[in-house]
């Protein structure tokens, strides 16, 4: 569909200097896909190492970022900050975020636009939790999640959405490429009626939730996965099949 492949790995708050010395290595001397955009998001204490060490081909990205640059917000990391230790990319409303450490709509929007306004690329994730599912909400769950994300952004151009089923994180339960193409078909429909025929065009929509070597494949054949967020996976080998999925 001319939309750029895109394939971020999410390493949440694993990895040591040693053990990202050594995925680093292993990545750094893959073939490595020239057609896909490639970002790994270290723990943010690790960007700025993981940056001097990684191939300029793969960008970086913070896991989190405030909605201001600077200021008395303990234990916070602002966009400035992000940029100043090589990121380029961060990713907001993650699932974890919103669940365990208690983000909302509002907040998510409010980072979203600050991260864009300083001019960081933002991976946005959206997605619905089993009961959600199980009681045919999705759609409505979605939606919601896009539209507080879309009521504060005015340019797309650097907006990656995320579509990451909560019951197919860290679960080994990998959608679908049905349930998945589903949902990001709508996804991309709203993104038409509510925002415009060109942004819904050009935004990449990617997959996560226990996205894997195996399953990678067949969801990347998929006419609106235009890539995946990549959790477990991202920290072996295998990341690197599923940087190729679509190769
Ligand atoms: O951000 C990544 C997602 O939460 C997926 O994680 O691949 O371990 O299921 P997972």
């Amino acid at each position: 569909a001319g939309r750029k492949f895109f394939v971020g790995g999410n390493w949440k708050m694993n990895g040591n200097k040693s053990e990202i010395q050594s995925i680093v290595n292993s990545l750094n001397a893959a073939p490595l896909n020239d057609q896909t955009d490639i970002v790994v998001s270290p723990p943010a204490v690790y960007l700025e190492y993981t940056r001097g060490i990684i191939s300029p081909k793969i960008r970086t990205a913070g896991q989190n970022s405030y909605k201001v640059a600077k200021g008395a917000f303990t234990g916070d990391v602002s966009p400035q900050m992000l940029i100043d230790v090589g990121a380029d990319w961060v990713i907001l409303g993650h699932s974890e975020r919103r669940n365990l450490f208690g983000e909302n709509d509002q907040l998510i929007a409010e980072k979203t636009a600050f991260a864009l306004e300083s001019g960081l690329g933002v991976i946005a994730c959206i997605g619905e939790k089993l009961e959600e599912r199980e009681a045919g909400r999705t759609e409505e769950v979605v939606f919601q999640q896009l539209a507080a994300i879309a009521a504060k952004v005015s340019s797309w151009d650097k907006v990656v959405v995320a579509y990451e089923p909560v019951w197919a994180i860290g679960t080994g339960k990998t959608a679908t490429p049905q349930q998945a193409q589903e949902v990001h078909a709508q996804l991309r429909n709203w993104l038409k009626e509510k925002v415009s025929e060109s942004v819904a065009s050009s935004t990449r929509i990617i997959y996560g939730g226990s996205v894997t070597g195996g399953t990678c494949k067949e969801l990347a054949n998929e006419a609106d996965i235009d890539g995946f967020l990549v959790g477990g996976a991202s920290l072996k080998p295998e990341f690197i099949d599923i940087i190729n999925a679509r190769s």
